[in-house]
């Protein structure tokens, strides 16, 4: 389907070779088997009270805290889930092992008495992977890394993170895909398959209303039912029909005051009733009320509690009758029903040998297909191999792999910007040498609370007279300069609003101004690299030629990144974040990262003030300008887009809609294009966002002149909005407006109509699920409305 530039051909190497491992997948194994879940009830008959506890409730970190059962251990899992060892009785269940993240697989690289290593590859974030919008390469990044836990041992990945994108400043943004639902769903889709065609799982998380870090165990989520299931939950019900991940970890924080692992509407009435999820739910690390009343989490239908022995509390909530053993037992039999799926469980001997050279191929392939060419005046880029290159920025050494926390891998190198540049251009010396020293003298060893390990610097460099003299020599003797802009963020916390965070910093912003003026005034161009965990102030674009966004491309940051600036990869990426004009002018920027009620210093209430109007859905319907707008890069080539088609509308209950475009390349190098479908509803009873994102397809590498027919369908359950007061989706009657557009910026584009006859209920809630809490009114929250 895809055409696929050389370097591809190396993935698929990977993803053949794997079909032919002497470790089938669990589901290959013996059709005759009963289902999985029903060995898991059989296996839970014959189990004690006390080895169901067990099972329920992961084990802690510690002396005195073991894993049951655990037969081979692997240095740096997250967590396990206990076995059960009573041979005598024929049952020897082993504990399996638990390994974050969305980034890769994150084990420690070197073990206790051990002189062999275990690195992973360490994979561009999810913001990254996301905007290639290319689901078959996520796909492929998804093998790989089960290929990694299935050689080293590890049987469940807690990945992908899939909270949505609401507010720039989100410190974890980095691991999470979009600010629009279906990309989330559809990335998240894409991985979990990826993983799972492995013999290995996936959990999808944070399930739900994770979008913000500080005081991230209790900070509570308010916001109308709507609001949560259009924008909140769709990505994850998006993931489970198309992937059916073996797990999902549930959120930290409360959700309309009640923490969302005690809400048995999230976690039984939409998850498992209204979406049928098969499953296992877990917990957060040490989530909620743990300490206190572990039974709450079970008694909404959380399986899991991880990690810490909830165990003597769920014995004495048996006691009292709070729990019961049929709770138990349901719990248990879903645990176990994706337990004996495992490689663990399967007696897997790792064999410690993933194929890391390939995977680094990939991980530069998927970061170099990624990135976004924001801007690129006067044909800036690409710069011809060998070109004269300036290189500024102490962030070409202090190269950001990935963000911080349990989504950081340990890999066994990352190659830096500078690096990278030298392996395609002739780099000026005397600059590397200056930043390498600056490096060297102004890094700091930072111990983050969660793994946020290492050296790096968060300064840059002043302009002194030797900086300024460095300047005026590249100015006259290279022939283009590249300044490399770096932000680091992780889990734990927010980022802010301020010099060096959000905006730049002094030396950052007379760096841009002083390079600029020096290689204009000598006829030359300045491309910016964005080397950062989330989106950034751009307002000082317009001063420079280019700026690719690289973001965080994973151990190979470097050489993809001069991949891209030389053309080897034409740009093909394209923003699944909006880029403001500034902080202020985000929708949730006066109520994140929420507000202090109680008066312990800390904010613990949200309101998720903006409702639905989260992202491009606030830009366009409110007719904001953006510095960047969702969906957007450019490329090294043009597309021209044909007449939209209305190829079939069957639009009932259960049918589809299917439009279709020809996209041709009209430039002069070969490209790939990332198509995106916008509907614009006619207004009916339910307010709705000017456009909303209902399909996209990315076409194959296109020859200059040719061209490929793109096909989109979309579910009427996709279509439908959430009509609270009828505890239902419908679909509005009424003539609707599809945009195929290359971003959400859909002004001068002619859309294609079609037309829905009668109102479609397309599916049933649960009455009062996700309800505000008791005395506040919706208005009270939701406060911004068109
Ligand atoms: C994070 C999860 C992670 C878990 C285990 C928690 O602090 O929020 O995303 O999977 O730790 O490392």
């Amino acid at each position: 389907m895809h055409t696929i530039p050389a370097m591809t051909t190396v993935a698929l190497g990977i993803t053949l070779a794997l079909a032919g491992c002497n470790q089938a997948p669990a589901d290959a194994t013996n059709h005759n088997a009963p289902a999985p879940r029903q060995q898991a009830d059989a296996l839970v008959a014959k189990l004690t009270l006390d080895e169901k506890l067990s099972l329920l409730s992961g084990p802690g970190y510690g002396p005195g805290a073991a894993p049951i059962n655990l037969k081979h251990d692997v240095a740096g899992v997250a967590g396990y889930i206990n076995g059960v060892h009573r041979p005598q009785d024929g049952i020897d269940i082993p504990t399996i092992k638990l390994a974050d993240g969305p980034a890769g697989l994150r084990i420690n690289a070197s073990r206790d008495n051990d002189p062999a290593s275990y690195y992973a590859t360490a994979w561009p974030i999810g913001s990254l992977l996301a905007s290639s919008w290319d689901v078959d390469l996520v796909r492929q990044v998804g093998t790989a890394i089960g290929e990694e836990m299935q050689q080293y041992g590890v049987d469940l990945l807690l990945a992908p993170g899939m909270n949505i994108q609401r507010n720039p400043l989100n410190g974890r943004n980095f691991e999470y895909y979009s600010e629009d639902p279906l990309v989330t769903g559809k990335m998240g889709a894409a991985m979990v398959s990826g993983v799972q065609s492995q013999g290995v799982g996936a959990t999808i998380k944070h399930f739900f209303g994770n979008n913000s870090e500080t005081n991230r165990h209790d900070i509570d989520d308010l916001g109308e039912a709507r609001t949560f299931r259009e924008i909140y939950l769709r990505g994850f019900q998006i993931a489970i029909d198309d992937a059916h991940p073996w797990a999902i970890m549930t959120s930290y924080n409360k959700v309309n005051g009640t923490y969302v692992n005690e809400r048995r509407d999230a976690l039984q009435q939409i998850l498992r009733d209204e979406w049928h999820f098969d499953g296992l739910v877990m917990s957060d690390w040490f989530a909620g009320d743990v300490k206190t009343a572990p039974q709450r989490q079970v008694m909404a239908g959380q399986d899991l509690i991880e990690p810490g022995n909830a165990k003597p509390l769920l014995q004495e909530a048996l006691k009292r009758g709070e729990l019961s053993e049929a709770q138990i037992n349901e719990a248990a039999s879903r645990i176990l029903a994706k337990v004996i799926k495992s490689p663990s469980y399967r007696r897997q001997t790792p064999n410690n040998q993933p194929d890391l050279t390939a995977h680094a191929r990939l991980s530069r392939l998927a970061g170099a297909e990624s990135m976004v060419l924001l801007r690129n005046e006067r044909n800036a880029l690409p710069l011809a191999s060998n070109s004269r290159v300036a290189s500024f920025g102490v962030n070409q050494i202090n190269t950001y792999k990935g963000g911080t926390g349990s989504g950081d891998v340990n890999a066994a190198k990352t190659v830096n910007i500078a690096d990278g540049l030298a392996g395609r251009f002739h780099v000026n010396q005397e600059l590397q040498r200056y930043y390498r020293a600056f490096y060297a003298s102004h890094k700091v060893f930072h111990e983050g609370k969660f793994g946020a390990r290492g050296h790096y610097t968060c300064e840059e460099a002043a302009l002194d007279a030797t900086l300024e003299s460095l300047i005026s020599s590249a100015a006259q003797q290279q022939e283009v300069a590249v300044i490399s802009i770096g932000r680091q963020a992780g889990e734990g916390a927010d980022r802010t609003d301020s010099k060096g965070d959000y905006r730049l910093n002094d030396a950052e912003m007379q760096l841009i101004e002083r390079v600029s003026a020096a290689f204009h005034s000598a006829g030359k161009k300045v491309v910016v690299v964005l080397n950062v965990n989330g989106v950034i102030d751009t307002s000082w674009s317009n001063k420079v030629d280019g700026v690719v966004l690289a973001y965080m491309a994973g151990q190979e940051t470097g050489n993809a990144l001069a991949d891209v600036l030389s053309g080897a990869i034409n740009p093909s990426g394209k923003l699944t974040q909006t880029f403001p004009t500034n902080y202020a002018s985000v929708p949730s920027s006066t109520t994140f990262p929420g507000r202090d009620e109680n008066g312990d210093g800390k904010p613990d209430r949200i309101d998720y003030n903006e409702g639905i109007y989260v992202g491009y859905r606030y830009y366009s319907t409110f007719g904001k300008a953006v510095a960047y707008p969702f969906g957007f890069g450019l490329s090294y080539t043009r597309f021209d887009y044909g007449e939209p088609r209305v190829v079939s509308n069957r639009l009932d209950e259960q049918g589809n809609l299917i439009l279709s475009a020809t996209i041709t390349n009209s430039g002069q190098v070969s490209g790939r294009e990332a198509a995106q479908v916008y509907i614009a509803a006619p207004q009916g009873t339910l307010s709705k966002p000017a456009i909303e994102l209902k399909a996209f397809a990315k076409t194959a590498l296109l020859a200059p002149g040719s061209a490929e027919q793109l096909t989109f369908t979309i579910p009427a359950s996709l279509l439908a909005s959430f009509a609270p007061q009828r505890n239902a989706w419908i679909i509005e009657p009424g003539s609707y407006r599809a945009y195929i557009a290359p971003s959400s910026d859909i002004h001068g584009i002619t859309p294609v109509t079609f037309t829905v006859a009668k109102e479609l209920v397309v599916s049933h809630t649960t009455p009062g699920a996700l309800a505000l809490p008791a005395g506040v009114a919706a208005k009270a929250v939701t406060t911004l409305t068109p």
